[in-house]
């Protein structure tokens, strides 16, 4: 049987880096998951508990308590919080305006972690997130750091949310992503970097086809070098 390759793919938000992972996942017969969507479910819980994103320890014990479970679907992952299914729930601005500081708290992640690292298991499977090269999967096969220019991210997120249905304001949108690249790459652990074996791709002008197809032939590449190794 083949070698089934597991795929990191990192970089901003707004970089692509769902919908490549999820169109890659899928050409190969691969799994998806979708790690920004764990820490969004997290975050959800505790903005409906009502507890303030400063307070670690609050935030930790209402964390503590939840499962998040991902599941496959038509455009991406379905993701499930205790249960309930919150897929489009986790994508409002409010959501994504508390995500960081959630994410940022060590014990948030230690959470969510070692249950990414269980869902990736032996391989066949492609990650998206800031810190899976780095941190989660640094054995993995295959590196992608996917990256745009913020103005081009922005023009991204905010037809995604307009599609999706929601009150969109491109502004906010761009405050919204650099507030949090800002946040995501300063924070203390497992900050958003590049990692050295990583193959860096700026998709400012490439379509998504275009991305896609370079990362399929990247994989095509590692799989043949796996086969000799
Ligand atoms: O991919 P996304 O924009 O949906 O991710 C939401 C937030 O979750 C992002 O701003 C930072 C955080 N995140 C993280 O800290 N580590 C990951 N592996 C994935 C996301």
């Amino acid at each position: 049987m083949e070698k089934q390759l597991v795929i990191a793919i990192d970089g901003p938000a707004g970089a692509g880096k769902s919908t490549v992972a999820r169109k890659v996942a899928e050409a190969l017969g691969y799994l998806y998951i979708d790690t920004g969507a764990m820490y969004r479910a997290l975050t959800l819980a505790v903005l409906r508990a009502g507890v303030p994103v400063e307070d670690a320890a609050a935030v930790t014990s209402v964390v503590e308590r939840c499962r998040v479970d991902l599941q496959p679907g038509p455009n991406g992952n379905r993701v499930f919080l205790n249960g309930e299914e919150v897929t489009d729930e986790i994508r409002t601005l409010a959501v994504s305006n508390a995500v960081s500081q959630v994410a940022a708290i060590p014990e948030v992640r230690q959470h969510l972690v070692t249950q990414q690292r269980r869902l990736a298991g032996a391989g066949g499977v492609v990650m998206d997130g800031r810190d899976i090269g780095t941190v989660v999967l640094p054995n993995a096969d295959l590196k992608i750091f996917l990256t745009a220019s913020l103005d081009e991210r922005a023009r991204r997120r905010y037809l995604e949310t307009r599609a999706l249905g929601h009150d969109s304001d491109l502004e906010e949108i761009r405050r919204n992503l650099e507030e949090r690249d800002r946040l995501d790459s300063g924070r203390a652990v497992s900050p958003l970097r590049i990692a050295e074996d990583a193959v860096v791709i700026d998709t400012t002008d490439w379509t998504v086809e275009q991305v896609v197809t370079h990362v399929l032939r990247l994989c095509r590449r590692r799989l043949k070098e796996c086969c000799t190794e």
